[in-house]
This record gives C-alpha cells, sequence and structure tokens, in this order.
C-alpha cells in the first residue's frame, strides 16, 4: 500500500524521520589534490598559530579564528593590521571540511585558495605573499618541516595554503548531547529540547537552511537584518535573491560564537530567535523560506533549548611550540661551519652555539 501523498499529513515527517537527517559522518572529507597527512596536520597547526605570517609579525589566523571562542573571535567584527577594524564579523572554521563556497559571501571556492587571501589583505594580516616564502625560509625549523611534508617541493605559496587547509579539515565538532540523542539515547536532551527540535523542523522551518549534521545547506539567504551589506550581490550580481545574501553558517557549537551574524549584530540565541520570529526586514531580496513566525514565549524556549544541545565535547586545542627564529647569525655561522674550514662541530660546542655563547 502506498503512502497518500496528497494530504499534508502524510508528507509530514515524524520526529524520528527527522533524526535520520542529521546523522554524523563517518569522517572527514580530504580533496584528491590535497590528500590527509599527519606531517601537513602539524605543520598546518604551526602555521595556523604562526603570527610571523602576518606583516607585523603579531596577527595569526588563530588571533581571529581562536579555538576559545569556537574559532572565531567573540567580536561583533574583528580587528587586523594596525587595528583596523573589518567589515564583517569573523565566521567559525569549525567544520569547514564539509563547506562548499568559502567567506560570507563565497567567494572563494576552496579552504586551499581561501587560506591565502587573508595573509595578503591588507586590512586582515598585511603580508606580502612572496615575503612569507622568503621569511619561512630563514626559518630552519620550517626548512625541514616543509621539506619532510612536501618531499622535493619545500616551500612555497601553494605548500602553505595547503597545510594550512588540511589543518582546518581536521578542526571538526566533537560528539554534543544532541548526537548522542539521535544515536538513541533518549535520556541525553530535555523533553523541551526535544519539542524544540519539532520546532525547528516544522512550525519554525529553520531545517530549510539549517540542514544535515552541520545544520547548513552550504547555500546564501537574505534573512532580512538591516544593515546595507549586500554580501553575495557583491559577486552574483544580477540575481535579486543573492542581494544582502549571506552563507548559512553551521549551528555546531553556536553558543560559544556570539554575537552572532555577519555584522554582529544580534547579541543572543533570543535575540535571533526574536529576528527570526518576527523581526525581520522585508524586501525584494528576502528569502522565499523567511515567513513571520509569531512563536510564543514557551516556543521560543523550547528552540533555545535544542540549540543548547548542539554544544559538544571538543577536544582541547594545544597551542604549537613554533620553530624558532635563526639563531646563527651569518658571521658565526662560518666560522663554526667544518666547509669554511673549521672543526667539525663537537656536540658541547653546538650547545655553546644554540645558546649564542661562543666555543672555545
Ligand atoms: C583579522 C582577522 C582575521 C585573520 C587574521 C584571519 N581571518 Fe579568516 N576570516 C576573517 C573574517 C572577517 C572572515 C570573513 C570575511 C568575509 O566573509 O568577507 C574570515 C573568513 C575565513 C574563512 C571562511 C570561513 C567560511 O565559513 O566561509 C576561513 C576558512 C578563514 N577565514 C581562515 C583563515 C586563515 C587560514 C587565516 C590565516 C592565514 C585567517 N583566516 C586569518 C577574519 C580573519
Ligand atoms: C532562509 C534561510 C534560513 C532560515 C529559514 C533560517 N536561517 Fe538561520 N541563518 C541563515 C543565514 C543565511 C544566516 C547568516 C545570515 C547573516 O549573517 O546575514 C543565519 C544565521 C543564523 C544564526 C547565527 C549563527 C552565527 O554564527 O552567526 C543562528 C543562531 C540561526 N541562523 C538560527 C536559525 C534558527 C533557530 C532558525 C529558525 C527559527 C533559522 N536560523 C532559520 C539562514 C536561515
Amino acid at each position: 500500500m502506498g503512502t497518500p501523498l496528497w494530504t499534508t499529513e502524510a508528507a509530514a515527517k515524524t520526529r524520528g524521520e527527522w533524526k535520520t537527517e542529521y546523522v554524523r559522518p563517518g569522517e572527514v572529507p580530504f580533496p584528491e589534490e590535497n590528500p590527509y597527512t599527519t606531517e601537513k596536520v602539524n605543520l598546518g597547526h604551526k602555521l595556523f598559530f604562526d603570527p610571523r605570517l602576518s606583516g607585523s609579525d603579531y596577527i595569526s589566523c588563530a588571533t581571529c579564528h581562536n579555538p576559545s571562542f569556537s574559532w572565531g573571535d567573540g567580536l561583533p567584527t574583528g580587528f587586523g593590521h594596525k587595528m583596523t577594524k573589518l567589515g564583517r564579523r569573523t565566521p567559525t572554521v569549525l567544520n569547514s571540511a564539509w563547506g562548499e563556497l568559502m567567506m560570507w559571501d563565497g567567494r572563494f571556492e576552496s579552504l586551499e585558495e581561501q587560506a591565502l587571501g587573508p595573509m595578503g589583505a591588507e586590512a586582515e594580516m598585511n603580508q606580502e605573499l612572496g615575503g612569507i616564502v622568503e621569511e619561512l625560509r630563514a626559518i630552519p625549523g620550517y626548512r625541514t618541516l616543509f621539506n619532510v611534508t612536501f618531499p622535493g617541493e619545500g616551500i612555497s605559496i601553494a605548500n602553505i595554503a595547503k597545510a594550512i587547509a588540511t589543518y582546518e579539515r581536521t578542526i571538526v565538532s566533537g560528539i554534543a548531547p544532541f548526537d548522542r540523542w539521535v544515536a538513541g539515547d533518549e535520556t541525553s536532551i530535555s523533553t523541551a529540547a526535544k519539542r524544540g527540535f519539532d520546532i525547528f523542523n516544522n512550525k519554525a522551518n529553520c531545517v530549510s537552511c539549517h540542514s544535515s549534521w552541520n545544520f547548513t545547506d552550504s547555500g546564501f539567504h537574505d534573512i532580512g537584518l538591516p544593515d546595507d551589506d549586500i554580501g553575495r550581490g557583491g559577486v552574483v550580481k544580477n540575481m535579486v535573491k543573492m542581494q544582502h545574501a549571506f552563507k548559512t553558517p553551521t549551528l555546531r557549537n553556536v553558543v560559544q560564537r556570539a554575537p552572532y551574524m555577519h555584522d554582529g549584530s544580534l547579541g543572543t540565541l533570543k535575540e535571533v530567535i526574536d529576528h527570526y520570529s518576527e523581526g525581520f526586514t522585508k524586501r525584494e531580496s528576502l528569502s522565499d523560506e523567511m515567513k513571520p513566525l509569531n512563536l510564543n514565549d514557551d516556543e521560543k524556549a523550547d528552540l533555545l533549548a535544542f540549540l543548547l544541545t548542539l554544544e559538544g565535547a571538543d577536544p582541547v586545542v594545544a597551542a604549537p611550540v613554533l620553530p624558532a627564529n635563526d639563531q646563527v647569525p651569518g658571521a658565526w655561522l662560518q666560522r663554526l661551519s667544518p666547509a669554511a674550514g673549521g672543526q667539525a662541530e663537537t656536540a658541547e660546542c653546538r650547545t655553546a652555539r644554540l645558546h649564542l655563547r661562543r666555543c672555545k
């Protein structure tokens, strides 16, 4: 007997059916052009935290994409080179392995392409890309790390990007109470949160954009924030629905990333829910999925309870030890090097050299 498709009741999915749409994937996808290696991850981890990648030597990727703020910076909009205030809020890099187009407006096509953007951007890290290669080549530890990671290739712009992107793909949100519920543990989330899940998928229709285990369709939508930024409209110029459209962000660990939206204009999840319920700007570009929801206070509280179940127990992120700057001034090197006519270096002399003392 087939299911009658012409009644809305038959079309509505049950809670159990909805749950199956949010099952976590078994593994992280890595692209063929830049496959996973542990060496790349370790090197990318160092580069991500190394402020020497910036022109001023004081801003690293992690300055803005700070693991302590779920890989954002906790600010409405961040600060870059010389404390330049940026135009948009720093998005998280969490779960970006599953991302498609990068940035709020999708102007970059991959993490590899994206990684080079901020280093060169004057307002962000203000570094000349050629300069970075030179700077890293001058650091003996990086020469070794790149040679081991990319045998026969060493330090290049493309390899810097590959290592950083591979590291970013390993930044994955941990198992949340919600995941345990989806996996069958009825006690892992509250009854209110379960009602919130139903509201998310049905009455509030959040799922039409925040879909799948990572709570994003990777698409671009105008959700009626009143600012002037046209977002995706700056990239796709002639499509009405792309004006004021921004990339749907993941909702994993979202409680850790206030304030919200591309402009950081909504301070709390309660304000976000109020926005969707009754607060958005109506204009031609507004997504067709945006309708006043008029949720009552109980429904709003349930929805909030649900969003809080998406916070996972993420692994602690270690601040990596970075390769030291070269400790041997050129003239000393000549004096110490056997090739320059000196004696082979003894262990004692090596220790002395590393402490910038002369060896007798
Ligand atoms: C000064 C702050 C700042 C620094 C430093 C910075 N970023 Fe960002 N990052 C941002 C902002 C702001 C955006 C969004 C800009 C936009 O969409 O127009 C962004 C976007 C991104 C995105 C896209 C995320 C998505 O979901 O689309 C990735 C990935 C990223 N940055 C990685 C990096 C890496 C790697 C570095 C270091 C090489 C870095 N960022 C340095 C602020 C920063
Ligand atoms: C039409 C698609 C769409 C619908 C429907 C939708 N969202 Fe969003 N959501 C987005 C987009 C796009 C953004 C980013 C908008 C921006 O910054 O301009 C966003 C941002 C958010 C944020 C902020 C995340 C962050 O990191 O800044 C939260 C929280 C959120 N949505 C929750 C919800 C909830 C809860 C619902 C249902 C009541 C919902 N969304 C319905 C597309 C949608």
